[in-house]
């Protein structure tokens, strides 16, 4: 088979059997990029990501350290991602090296033509792209291998990629993971087409809001986007919580701002947020917000901050009073205030005839091995396939109740509609595609020694790339590209 970025005709994707549009988006040679991607990873991913790691490696050791006060804080039934696996898993380090990963997936398959185009009613627009029809849930599927379209571009072929997401470069051997096309049942989604993209994009911006795993997937979506941009007419540039990628001959931008609870905290530093007492002001959101204003298209997500304890330490007095008094609430409660200060919000200052808003439910980890029936795995590490949808076993530990309150949430507002993107179930699976220990921690990338010892540094909260995010930001092209 043909190497990936230059194919035309992807096999086995059911819906080129009616693709009307097929620009293989087409990416140039990669000696220069190369170059450059050296350069932007130095200078980029250290300062940008140096903290980000910290903060994750902070939030982890506080359930450790403490962990009578998690277990009795943790309501009944629900289990902390964060939290690490209980005492007697430490056993599990000492598994061996050269054992094969395991692997309980068998041969995944790819899905016939005939039978997967069968029914579907797929509609074209006016520019020849197959839109699912409107109404169909593009959340509720299967993942299906299709090395034909996946992944939809190369770690090399993106310059913007940091060293923590490019798990290939950072010596993962196997790359099935970057192959999984999300496949909806009812539907499929429209081909992922750049140029029409940035087509949409033209004189608008668009702008991630959230946390480290929004900021992966506005990674994500940069190197979609950048793909079809010639060298110098596009940039990256950070200043203060904004980080901006620019396309100059469309005049658009995809951004990220750093927010990540949304509303003000102590957090909220861009760059040294790694506090362990992290308090929330769940009414206080215009510091943050003003920049929000008059985005074409806003992408929020608050999760995985929240994950550290059951309760969330509200501020106590005014803004200006510091962050040292606070009050210990129950995270559902203070997670809907948060999501009501942020929807009154949208309500008042997002004129929905302009810009389109999205909220994404919860990114998931995969800490416990055993919530997928492999006492043998060590969290995340050297899973190598998803979990199987037959196999029943999507619990892993999410805070359902957290997703409960921000779709009702989305649902109650009135005047401007959210796209509600059920991201959670679909990304469960998923525990093939972390970063695990193919990541850098506090800036570096890990030793052999850490790398050795999963137990203690496989991160299974981020994804790498090409991969999971990518699969998010189809579903958000699918949102754009189908508006009316
Ligand atoms: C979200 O998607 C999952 C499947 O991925 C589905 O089971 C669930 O019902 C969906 N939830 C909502 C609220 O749409
Ligand atoms: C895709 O998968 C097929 C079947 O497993 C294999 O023969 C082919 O080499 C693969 N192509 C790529 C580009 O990995
Ligand atoms: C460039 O885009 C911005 C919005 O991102 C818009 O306000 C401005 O009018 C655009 N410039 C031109 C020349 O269209
Ligand atoms: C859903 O939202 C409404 C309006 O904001 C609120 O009154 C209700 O308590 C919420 N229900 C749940 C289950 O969160």
């Amino acid at each position: 088979m043909q190497p990936l970025p230059h194919r035309k005709t992807p096999l086995f994707l059911p819906s080129e059997s009616f693709s009307f549009s097929m620009k293989a988006t087409a990416r140039k040679g990669a000696n220069l990029r190369i170059f450059v991607a050296a350069v932007f990873i130095f200078l980029f991913g250290f300062v940008l990501y140096n903290e980000d790691l910290k903060s994750i490696a902070q939030s982890r050791p506080l359930s450790t350290s403490s962990p009578t006060q998690e277990a009795i804080q943790e309501p009944a039934g629900l289990d902390d991602p964060i939290q690490e696996p209980a005492k007697e898993d430490e056993t599990r380090v000492e598994k061996k090296e050269d054992e094969p990963p395991k692997d309980r997936v068998d041969e995944p398959k790819i899905i016939d033509e005939v039978t997967a185009t069968e029914g579907r009613g797929e509609e074209l627009d006016r520019s020849g792209v197959e839109l699912p029809p409107e109404g169909c849930d593009l959340f509720s599927g299967e993942w299906v291998l299709d090395n034909g379209t996946h992944p939809l571009y190369k770690e090399d072929d993106c310059e913007f990629l940091t060293r923590q997401v490019t798990c290939l470069r950072n010596g993962r051997k196997d790359s099935l993971f970057q192959q999984w096309r999300w496949q909806p049942r009812d539907c499929s989604l429209p081909k992922f087409d750049a140029k029409l993209l940035l087509k949409k994009l033209r004189n608008k911006r668009m702008m991630f809001v959230g946390d480290s795993l929004n900021r992966n997937q506005w990674e994500s979506m940069v190197c979609l986007a950048q793909s079809v941009v010639p060298l110098g007419k596009k940039s990256l540039s950070r200043t203060g919580s904004l980080s901006i990628f620019r396309m100059e001959d469309h005049n658009a931008t995809i951004e990220f701002y750093w927010a990540p609870f949304l509303v003000e905290s102590n957090s909220d530093d861009p760059s040294a947020h790694s506090i362990s007492d992290r308090i929330i002001a769940p009414e206080s959101i215009n510091k943050h917000a003003q920049h929000w204003k008059g985005v074409d298209f806003l992408i929020f997500n608050t999760y995985i901050w929240w994950m550290n304890s059951g309760t969330a330490k509200v501020k106590r007095g005014s803004l200006d009073e510091g962050w040292t008094v606070y009050d210990e609430i129950d995270r559902v409660v203070v997670y809907g205030r948060v999501l009501r200060t942020w929807a009154s919000w949208i309500e008042q200052n997002v004129d929905p005839t302009r810009t389109m808003v999205f909220l994404s439910s919860m990114s998931p980890n995969h800490y416990k091995s055993t919530y997928w029936n492999n006492p043998d795995g060590i969290k995340c590490a050297m899973e190598t396939a998803p979990i199987e949808k037959a196999s029943g076993l999507v619990n892993v530990g999410t805070d359902m109740r957290l997703f409960a309150v921000a779709l009702n949430t989305t649902q109650s507002m009135a005047k401007v509609h959210v796209n509600f993107m059920n991201i959670t179930t679909l990304s469960e699976y998923r525990k093939d595609a972390h970063t695990s220990i193919y990541t850098i921690r506090q800036g570096k990338i890990l030793t052999r020694e850490q790398m050795a010892d999963p137990q203690t540094y496989a991160d299974c909260i981020h994804w790498c790339l090409p991969g999971l995010p990518d699969t998010w930001n189809e579903l958000v092209y699918a949102r754009i590209v189908s508006r009316s």
